[in-house]
């Protein structure tokens, strides 16, 4: 996989601006590589297992579910998952790992949730609240639809990598998009990201409610030192991706 930075004049002139982060358009390739990637197999994938801890019997939204690889780990860990996502191919891929029966469902973050409030005891988000400009709706969403007491697991990309994608570097405090191709098996796809300072994520998260509960920088998976003996040389120094853990207060007495 490679990102080729850095293109912002031919990415705004493009006439294909619409298939921005078109997961439609590269679904199998963007799972394939996911399913045994370093970043996502070895580090992204187990850091947020690790963090979720005992699954079993918890009714989980795994928001922004692509193909399903952590929906599927956790099922297997005895959660019952309902998988979202704005991408109808990634949800064919999800359907086709976890059958016919799984709750999957065509939606985007950006608009209201088709759940009753309290639904979910814990929600998962992986590497994907980076696609919104603004997540105070999508944030106000996923809190609603979670129990008191119920946890949201994120991860992003880090803040800090996330500002160094793009020279000149804009402003660290400012909330601004970046965009790169995204070249996978020879086939390119424009894509559009956020960045914001990581005060803006935590302000993010108290203002829809929730309690900062774990900011986590974690290590990559040892298994993977002899697979990948660069890449994971790199990923023990520089942390690409950051966690979260946000908890539900049990009372709106404990917010504040
Ligand atoms: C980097 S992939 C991560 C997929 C999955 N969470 C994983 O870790 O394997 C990002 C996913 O977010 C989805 N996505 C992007 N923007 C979205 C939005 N506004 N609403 C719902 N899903 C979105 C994409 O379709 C894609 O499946």
């Amino acid at each position: 996989m490679e990102r080729v930075t850095n293109v912002p004049e031919s990415f705004a002139q493009s006439a294909d601006r619409d298939q921005v982060n078109n997961y439609d358009s590269f679904a199998e390739a963007y799972s394939a590589e996911n399913e045994n990637s370093l970043a996502n197999a070895y580090y992204e994938r187990p850091a947020m297992l690790a963090l979720a801890r005992d699954v079993a019997g918890r009714r989980i939204l795994d928001a922004g579910c692509g193909s399903g690889p952590l929906s599927a780990a956790l099922r297997d860990r005895g959660a019952v998952v309902t998988g979202i996502d704005s991408s109808a191919a990634m949800l064919a891929l999800a359907r086709r790992r976890l059958g016919d029966d799984a709750d999957l469902q065509v939606v985007d973050l950006s608009d209201p949730l088709p759940f009753a409030d309290g639904a979910f005891d814990d929600v998962v988000a992986s590497l994907v609240l980076h696609y919104l400009e603004d997540w105070g709706p999508t944030l106000a969403e996923l809190r609603r639809v979670l129990r008191p007491g119920g946890r949201l697991i994120a991860s992003v990309d880090h803040p800090f990598v996330a500002y160094t994608f793009q020279d000149p570097r804009p402003d660290y405090f400012a909330t601004t998009s970046y965009t790169f191709d995204w070249r996978l098996n020879g086939q390119s796809t424009p894509m559009r990201l956020w960045r914001k300072p990581l005060h803006a994520m935590t302000d993010a998260f108290t203002t829809a409610g929730f309690r900062l509960a774990i900011v986590s920088e974690p290590q990559p998976d040892p298994a993977a030192r002899e697979l990948f003996p660069d890449g994971f040389h790199n990923l023990s120094s520089n942390p690409t991706f950051l966690f979260f853990v946000l908890e539900v207060p049990l009372s709106d007495a404990g917010l504040g």
